[in-house]
Protein backbone atom coordinates (compact mmCIF):
# COMPACT_ATOMS: atom_id res chain seq x y z
CA UNK A 1 0.00 0.00 0.00
CA UNK A 2 1.45 3.54 -0.81
CA UNK A 3 2.11 5.43 2.60
CA UNK A 4 0.36 8.38 1.10
CA UNK A 5 -3.13 6.19 0.77
CA UNK A 6 -2.63 5.39 4.38
CA UNK A 7 -5.51 6.87 6.55
CA UNK A 8 -4.18 7.09 9.84
CA UNK A 9 -6.36 9.01 12.71
CA UNK A 10 -3.63 11.57 13.22
CA UNK A 11 -3.29 12.69 9.81
CA UNK A 12 -6.53 12.02 8.60
CA UNK A 13 -8.91 12.63 10.90
CA UNK A 14 -8.53 14.06 14.40
CA UNK A 15 -6.04 16.66 15.01
CA UNK A 16 -6.83 20.62 14.80
CA UNK A 17 -8.15 22.62 17.48
CA UNK A 18 -11.39 23.38 15.29
CA UNK A 19 -14.39 22.46 17.09
CA UNK A 20 -17.00 23.29 14.67
CA UNK A 21 -20.77 22.84 15.52
CA UNK A 22 -21.98 19.08 14.24
CA UNK A 23 -24.70 17.96 13.09
CA UNK A 24 -27.09 16.20 16.05
CA UNK A 25 -27.78 12.82 16.38
CA UNK A 26 -30.48 11.57 14.37
CA UNK A 27 -33.27 9.63 16.34
CA UNK A 28 -35.38 6.95 14.93
CA UNK A 29 -39.26 7.64 14.58
CA UNK A 30 -39.94 5.85 17.60
CA UNK A 31 -37.78 8.16 19.17
CA UNK A 32 -34.91 5.20 20.04
CA UNK A 33 -31.15 6.30 19.31
CA UNK A 34 -28.91 3.49 17.67
CA UNK A 35 -25.57 4.25 17.38
CA UNK A 36 -26.29 4.55 13.79
CA UNK A 37 -28.22 7.44 13.97
CA UNK A 38 -24.96 9.46 15.71
CA UNK A 39 -22.49 11.76 12.57
CA UNK A 40 -19.23 9.70 14.00
CA UNK A 41 -15.77 9.54 12.35
CA UNK A 42 -15.22 7.38 9.51
CA UNK A 43 -13.55 4.15 11.13
CA UNK A 44 -9.91 4.46 10.31
CA UNK A 45 -7.74 2.34 8.32
CA UNK A 46 -4.91 2.28 10.69
CA UNK A 47 -4.20 4.14 14.12
CA UNK A 48 -1.24 5.60 16.21
CA UNK A 49 -0.73 3.77 19.32
CA UNK A 50 -1.56 6.77 21.05
CA UNK A 51 -4.36 8.27 22.57
CA UNK A 52 -7.51 7.10 24.53
CA UNK A 53 -10.22 9.01 23.75
CA UNK A 54 -13.41 7.77 20.62
CA UNK A 55 -11.87 8.72 17.43
CA UNK A 56 -12.57 11.71 15.80
CA UNK A 57 -11.80 14.08 18.72
CA UNK A 58 -10.30 17.26 18.01
CA UNK A 59 -6.74 17.46 19.61
CA UNK A 60 -4.15 20.13 19.42
CA UNK A 61 -1.36 17.68 20.28
CA UNK A 62 -0.42 14.07 20.26
CA UNK A 63 -1.99 11.83 23.24
CA UNK A 64 -0.09 9.93 24.89
CA UNK A 65 2.10 6.32 23.28
CA UNK A 66 -0.25 3.38 24.28
CA UNK A 67 1.49 -0.21 23.83
CA UNK A 68 -1.98 -0.96 21.72
CA UNK A 69 -1.00 -3.83 19.39
CA UNK A 70 -4.57 -3.91 17.60
CA UNK A 71 -3.72 -0.52 15.16
CA UNK A 72 -5.51 -1.83 11.98
CA UNK A 73 -9.49 -1.91 11.06
CA UNK A 74 -8.72 -5.62 9.54
CA UNK A 75 -7.80 -7.00 12.61
CA UNK A 76 -10.63 -5.66 14.48
CA UNK A 77 -13.56 -4.01 13.03
CA UNK A 78 -16.73 -5.69 10.75
CA UNK A 79 -19.50 -3.48 9.41
CA UNK A 80 -22.28 -5.85 11.53
CA UNK A 81 -20.87 -4.64 14.91
CA UNK A 82 -23.38 -1.94 15.18
CA UNK A 83 -26.28 -4.76 14.14
CA UNK A 84 -24.68 -7.13 16.77
CA UNK A 85 -24.61 -4.72 19.84
CA UNK A 86 -28.32 -3.51 19.10
CA UNK A 87 -28.79 -7.66 19.69
CA UNK A 88 -26.68 -8.37 22.27
CA UNK A 89 -28.70 -5.76 24.36
CA UNK A 90 -32.19 -7.11 23.15
CA UNK A 91 -31.03 -10.91 23.79
CA UNK A 92 -29.65 -10.37 27.67
CA UNK A 93 -30.67 -12.79 30.46
CA UNK A 94 -30.37 -13.05 33.86
CA UNK A 95 -29.08 -16.22 34.86
CA UNK A 96 -30.24 -15.84 38.48
CA UNK A 97 -34.06 -16.23 37.26
CA UNK A 98 -34.52 -17.20 33.87
CA UNK A 99 -33.14 -20.91 33.88
CA UNK A 100 -35.10 -23.63 35.81
CA UNK A 101 -32.15 -24.21 38.16
CA UNK A 102 -34.05 -26.83 40.12
CA UNK A 103 -34.09 -28.69 37.10
CA UNK A 104 -30.54 -29.32 37.11
CA UNK A 105 -28.35 -28.82 40.34
CA UNK A 106 -24.63 -30.29 39.78
CA UNK A 107 -22.57 -26.89 39.45
CA UNK A 108 -19.24 -26.71 40.82
CA UNK A 109 -17.36 -23.62 40.88
CA UNK A 110 -13.93 -22.88 41.20
CA UNK A 111 -13.15 -20.75 44.21
CA UNK A 112 -13.42 -16.51 43.96
CA UNK A 113 -15.37 -17.21 40.48
CA UNK A 114 -18.29 -14.86 41.99
CA UNK A 115 -15.17 -11.89 41.70
CA UNK A 116 -15.30 -12.71 37.66
CA UNK A 117 -18.46 -12.72 37.25
CA UNK A 118 -19.59 -9.53 38.83
CA UNK A 119 -16.53 -7.71 37.40
CA UNK A 120 -17.54 -9.30 33.95
CA UNK A 121 -20.99 -7.30 34.96
CA UNK A 122 -18.83 -4.41 35.48
CA UNK A 123 -17.39 -4.66 31.89
CA UNK A 124 -20.82 -4.33 30.45
CA UNK A 125 -21.74 -1.51 32.70
CA UNK A 126 -19.16 0.76 31.48
CA UNK A 127 -19.63 -0.75 28.03
CA UNK A 128 -23.66 0.60 28.62
CA UNK A 129 -22.15 4.06 29.61
CA UNK A 130 -19.52 4.55 26.88
CA UNK A 131 -22.69 4.34 24.94
CA UNK A 132 -25.28 6.25 26.73
CA UNK A 133 -22.60 9.05 27.05
CA UNK A 134 -21.76 8.85 23.51
CA UNK A 135 -25.35 9.32 22.47
CA UNK A 136 -25.71 12.47 24.47
CA UNK A 137 -22.92 14.32 23.43
CA UNK A 138 -24.07 13.82 19.56
CA UNK A 139 -28.04 14.14 21.01
CA UNK A 140 -27.79 18.24 19.94
CA UNK A 141 -25.36 18.22 17.40
CA UNK A 142 -22.31 19.42 19.79
CA UNK A 143 -20.30 16.29 19.46
CA UNK A 144 -16.48 15.72 21.09
CA UNK A 145 -14.87 18.27 22.22
CA UNK A 146 -10.81 19.13 22.84
CA UNK A 147 -9.43 16.53 24.29
CA UNK A 148 -7.59 17.42 27.33
CA UNK A 149 -4.08 16.21 27.81
CA UNK A 150 -3.98 15.63 31.70
CA UNK A 151 -7.16 13.91 31.94
CA UNK A 152 -5.56 11.47 29.22
CA UNK A 153 -1.97 11.08 31.21
CA UNK A 154 -3.88 10.40 34.49
CA UNK A 155 -6.63 7.87 32.75
CA UNK A 156 -3.10 6.08 31.07
CA UNK A 157 -1.90 5.74 34.81
CA UNK A 158 -4.74 3.91 35.72
CA UNK A 159 -4.83 1.69 32.41
CA UNK A 160 -1.19 1.23 33.03
CA UNK A 161 -1.35 -0.55 36.76
CA UNK A 162 -0.66 -4.33 36.97
CA UNK A 163 -2.01 -5.39 40.40
CA UNK A 164 -5.21 -6.45 40.60
CA UNK A 165 -5.42 -5.22 44.53
CA UNK A 166 -3.95 -1.19 43.86
CA UNK A 167 -5.94 -1.27 40.34
CA UNK A 168 -8.71 -1.96 42.31
CA UNK A 169 -8.32 0.50 44.45
CA UNK A 170 -7.57 3.17 42.31
CA UNK A 171 -10.49 2.48 40.26
CA UNK A 172 -13.25 1.29 42.51
CA UNK A 173 -12.49 3.42 45.80
CA UNK A 174 -11.04 6.26 44.50
CA UNK A 175 -12.26 7.10 40.61
CA UNK A 176 -15.73 5.38 40.68
CA UNK A 177 -16.17 6.86 44.14
CA UNK A 178 -15.46 10.53 42.80
CA UNK A 179 -18.26 9.54 39.78
CA UNK A 180 -20.68 8.66 42.14
CA UNK A 181 -20.65 12.15 44.02
CA UNK A 182 -20.54 13.62 40.38
CA UNK A 183 -23.55 12.01 39.19
CA UNK A 184 -25.55 12.52 42.33
CA UNK A 185 -24.41 16.23 41.44
CA UNK A 186 -25.52 16.12 38.13
CA UNK A 187 -29.16 14.49 39.08
CA UNK A 188 -29.39 17.61 41.07
CA UNK A 189 -28.57 20.08 38.33
CA UNK A 190 -29.47 18.43 34.92
CA UNK A 191 -30.91 20.44 32.23
CA UNK A 192 -33.29 17.62 30.92
CA UNK A 193 -35.01 14.68 31.40
CA UNK A 194 -32.75 12.36 29.07
CA UNK A 195 -29.48 13.42 30.93
CA UNK A 196 -31.26 12.75 34.29
CA UNK A 197 -32.43 9.58 33.41
CA UNK A 198 -28.49 8.71 31.98
CA UNK A 199 -27.00 10.06 35.66
CA UNK A 200 -29.81 7.93 37.45
CA UNK A 201 -29.24 4.54 36.16
CA UNK A 202 -25.67 4.93 35.78
CA UNK A 203 -25.21 6.22 39.38
CA UNK A 204 -26.81 3.02 40.38
CA UNK A 205 -24.05 0.76 38.36
CA UNK A 206 -21.30 3.14 39.52
CA UNK A 207 -22.71 2.52 43.24
CA UNK A 208 -21.79 -1.37 42.83
CA UNK A 209 -18.48 -0.66 41.04
CA UNK A 210 -18.11 0.98 44.29
CA UNK A 211 -19.43 -1.15 46.75
CA UNK A 212 -17.19 -3.54 45.71
CA UNK A 213 -14.19 -1.76 45.80
CA UNK A 214 -14.57 -0.69 49.43
CA UNK A 215 -15.53 -4.42 50.33
CA UNK A 216 -12.91 -5.81 48.94
CA UNK A 217 -10.46 -3.20 50.05
CA UNK A 218 -12.10 -3.81 54.15
CA UNK A 219 -11.69 -7.87 53.61
CA UNK A 220 -7.85 -6.95 52.94
CA UNK A 221 -7.58 -4.84 55.68
CA UNK A 222 -9.40 -6.76 57.86
CA UNK A 223 -6.76 -9.77 57.80
CA UNK A 224 -3.96 -7.02 58.51
CA UNK A 225 -2.47 -6.08 61.85
CA UNK A 226 -1.50 -2.73 60.76
CA UNK A 227 -3.94 -1.37 57.55
CA UNK A 228 -2.10 1.76 57.64
CA UNK A 229 1.02 -0.73 56.51
CA UNK A 230 -1.10 -1.93 53.79
CA UNK A 231 -2.08 1.94 53.11
CA UNK A 232 1.83 3.00 52.49
CA UNK A 233 1.59 0.53 49.77
CA UNK A 234 -1.48 1.86 48.04
CA UNK A 235 0.38 5.39 48.69
CA UNK A 236 3.05 4.03 46.53
CA UNK A 237 0.96 3.29 43.61
CA UNK A 238 -0.31 6.68 43.90
CA UNK A 239 3.05 8.05 43.68
CA UNK A 240 4.06 6.13 41.20
CA UNK A 241 1.25 6.83 39.22
CA UNK A 242 2.58 10.98 39.34
CA UNK A 243 5.91 9.65 37.96
CA UNK A 244 4.41 9.65 34.53
CA UNK A 245 0.92 12.00 34.76
CA UNK A 246 1.15 15.72 34.62
CA UNK A 247 0.47 16.74 37.99
CA UNK A 248 -3.03 18.13 37.91
CA UNK A 249 -4.68 19.48 40.66
CA UNK A 250 -8.46 19.57 41.18
CA UNK A 251 -11.23 19.46 38.74
CA UNK A 252 -10.33 20.18 35.57
CA UNK A 253 -11.21 23.80 34.81
CA UNK A 254 -13.23 22.93 31.54
CA UNK A 255 -15.23 20.36 33.49
CA UNK A 256 -15.87 23.40 36.93
CA UNK A 257 -17.30 25.63 33.86
CA UNK A 258 -19.78 23.31 32.55
CA UNK A 259 -20.63 22.34 35.97
CA UNK A 260 -21.28 25.54 37.49
CA UNK A 261 -23.28 26.74 33.92
CA UNK A 262 -25.60 23.77 34.43
CA UNK A 263 -25.72 24.33 38.86
CA UNK A 264 -26.29 28.15 37.89
CA UNK A 265 -28.85 27.73 34.83
CA UNK A 266 -27.00 30.14 32.30
CA UNK A 267 -23.67 31.84 31.59
CA UNK A 268 -25.13 34.96 33.04
CA UNK A 269 -23.65 37.02 36.24
CA UNK A 270 -26.05 36.20 37.97
CA UNK A 271 -26.30 32.11 37.15
CA UNK A 272 -22.67 32.36 38.16
CA UNK A 273 -23.39 33.58 41.09
CA UNK A 274 -24.91 30.75 41.91
CA UNK A 275 -23.15 28.09 40.10
CA UNK A 276 -19.75 29.06 41.01
CA UNK A 277 -20.27 28.75 44.56
CA UNK A 278 -22.23 25.28 43.90
CA UNK A 279 -19.39 23.85 42.61
CA UNK A 280 -16.66 24.98 45.06
CA UNK A 281 -19.14 23.09 47.69
CA UNK A 282 -19.46 20.34 45.50
CA UNK A 283 -15.31 20.04 45.49
CA UNK A 284 -15.33 20.07 49.37
CA UNK A 285 -17.92 17.50 49.17
CA UNK A 286 -15.83 15.18 46.79
CA UNK A 287 -13.08 15.37 49.50
CA UNK A 288 -15.12 14.51 52.03
CA UNK A 289 -16.56 11.50 50.69
CA UNK A 290 -13.61 10.32 49.76
CA UNK A 291 -12.30 10.36 53.04
CA UNK A 292 -15.19 8.48 54.33
CA UNK A 293 -15.25 5.74 51.74
CA UNK A 294 -10.94 5.54 52.92
CA UNK A 295 -12.20 5.35 56.99
CA UNK A 296 -14.90 3.29 56.02
CA UNK A 297 -12.55 0.49 54.35
CA UNK A 298 -10.35 0.67 57.49
CA UNK A 299 -7.71 3.30 57.33
CA UNK A 300 -6.55 5.66 59.70
CA UNK A 301 -7.20 9.50 59.64
CA UNK A 302 -3.85 10.36 59.30
CA UNK A 303 -3.52 7.77 56.03
CA UNK A 304 -6.73 8.80 54.33
CA UNK A 305 -6.28 12.38 54.44
CA UNK A 306 -2.54 11.49 52.80
CA UNK A 307 -3.98 9.30 49.95
CA UNK A 308 -6.87 11.67 49.40
CA UNK A 309 -4.29 14.13 48.78
CA UNK A 310 -2.29 12.54 46.42
CA UNK A 311 -5.24 10.92 44.38
CA UNK A 312 -6.48 14.78 43.45
CA UNK A 313 -2.82 15.43 42.37
CA UNK A 314 -2.61 12.34 40.11
CA UNK A 315 -6.57 12.66 38.75
CA UNK A 316 -6.87 16.29 38.90
CA UNK A 317 -9.74 14.77 41.21
CA UNK A 318 -11.20 12.53 38.67
CA UNK A 319 -10.29 8.92 37.96
FE1 LIG B 1 -18.95 3.98 34.29
FE1 LIG C 1 -17.92 2.05 36.86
Amino acid sequence: MDPQDRRTESDGVAIGSATAAQPAAQLDPDGSLPLSGLPLAPVPDRVDPTGIMFRGAPRTQRGPAMPYSITQRELVWADNLPELIERAKRRQWNATTDIPWAAGQNEIHPAYTEAGIFLSTQVVDEARHVEAFLKRLYLNGVGLREVSPGTESSIKGLLMQEDFARASFLLHVLGEGTFTDLFHLLIEISPDEATRQIMVRSLEDEARHVAYGVGRLRTQLSGQKDPDLLGQQFVEALEGRLSFTYEVSGLPPQVQEALAILAGGGRSPAAQGRGVPRIRQFIAELNESRKRRLLQAGFSEQVAEHISQLHVRSSGGLM
